[in-house]
């Protein structure tokens, strides 16, 4: 795919601003370590400082997930020793089924218990990283081919998937090659081969959410739930899509993940205002009064450097260097520089704002959200090494 854009407004970032900014957010992961060691930062900030949760949230994975990062670039033993303690409250959260009755097993177990396992071989996340894809497979719906994401099983208001799943599969095509069983991979492929079918509109936009028909099985219609409205185009629901269908490539190499990850993100392009950090719906852009989503960019980044690990050639440079200006611009912007002003990594995310048209419970409106700061230090690694993905 060849990027429509060509006079990109951002510069990107050189090796030595990524190892200047990874030497800052590391500090601000070990800072976090006392706080932090026996309970979870909650999804997302409160004027700026995430409060300390139990884990018992979809998104408490993402900090473990910055602490296994910091072992990775600096080998402390610190962060493993944390990292591990964590491992014992995934497993325990799992054995418990506490807060996992829906699909974001993905999100929870692979940037713990998985980085776990292939970091330092700790057997006790691999057996949680393999009951939570026990417990992902429980909620395939035969009828629709698909993963239900939230809610009662089979219940009419929520017999639907949403675009964020293409991220917990992972998991699956993990514990396929663990354990030999092909069953995790089988729902995997049909979980996105479906997503593939209907979440994506023509102009490649997508669709958060996909109501799914409990009797024929047939797709039914798109919604948003965190997005300004149904026909907008919620931008994180995007960069779900686009590092969604890089890995969803990476694991099962069909020529239609490549193309529509190709459409995704040149829809993405066409939406970004000058410095290049979407507004939480693509709806809005330079001009508009509404917050940014930080995240977005931090997750796109992520799935470029996934997609030019895979292509290889001419292409990964090019999606390695639309990455750069990605992170050119979160780091010089939305980055923290100073831990009073925050104990998160990067400003100016946005977990959930209600409209006239969307259900969701307003939370984290221009705030940090955790998965923002461990995509952003995911990112940052991707670019300053060859890096063993833990998705
Ligand atoms: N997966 C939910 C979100 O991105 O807010």
């Amino acid at each position: 795919m060849t990027i429509q854009q060509k006079a990109f407004p951002v510069a990107p970032i050189t090796d030595a601003e990524i190892a200047g900014a990874i030497e800052i957010a590391v500090a601000q992961v070990r800072r976090n370590l006392p706080d932090f060691t026996f309970r979870m930062q909650n999804h997302s900030s409160v004027d700026n400082f995430y409060p300390a949760v139990d884990n018992n949230q979809w998104t408490c994975g993402f900090w473990p997930g910055e602490v296994w990062l910091s072992y990775e670039l600096t080998g402390d033993k610190v962060f493993r020793h944390v990292g591990q303690i964590h491992v014992q409250d995934f497993l325990h959260r799992i054995e418990n089924r506490i807060a996992t009755d829906h699909h974001d097993m993905g999100f929870l177990y692979s940037p713990t218990c998985i980085a776990a396992y292939m970091l330092v071989g700790d057997e006790d996340g691999r057996k949680a990283a393999i009951m939570a894809a026990d417990q992902l497979i429980e909620r395939y719906q035969p009828v629709g081919r698909f993963i239900q994401a939230w809610g009662e099983m089979g219940a009419a208001d929520n017999y639907r998937y949403i675009i964020d799943c293409l991220l917990n599969l992972p998991l699956l095509y993990w514990a396929s090659r663990e354990t030999g069983d092909e069953k995790y991979r089988d729902i995997a492929r049909i979980h996105a081969a479906t997503t593939l079918a209907n979440s994506f509109r023509p102009d490649g936009s997508t669709f958060h959410t996909f109501f799914m028909d409990p009797v024929t099985g047939g797709p039914v219609r798109g919604a948003t739930q965190q997005g300004y409205r149904d026909d907008s185009n919620w931008a994180r629901g995007q960069a779900w899509a686009i590092y969604g269908l890089a890995l969803s490539y990476r694991h099962d190499p069909k020529p239609e993940y490549l193309e529509m990850f190709g459409k995704a993100l040149a829809f993405f392009m066409t939406r970004l205002p000058k410095d290049m950090v979407p507004f939480w719906d693509q709806i809005f852009t330079d001009g508009d009064d509404e917050p940014r989503d930080s995240s977005s960019a931090a997750i796109v980044a992520c799935g470029l450097c996934e997609m030019a690990d895979i292509v290889g050639g001419a292409a990964a440079e090019e999606y390695r260097d639309l990455a750069r200006r990605f992170m050119k611009s979160l780091v010089d912007i939305y980055a923290v520089k100073d831990p009073k002003i925050s104990n998160g990594l990067v400003l100016h995310g946005t977990y959930s704002k209600k409209t006239p048209f969307n259900n969701c419970t307003p939370e984290g409106v221009d705030e940090c959200v955790s998965w923002g700061d461990y995509y952003y230090l995911e990112a940052l690694m991707r670019l300053s090494r060859n890096w063993s993905s833990y998705w």
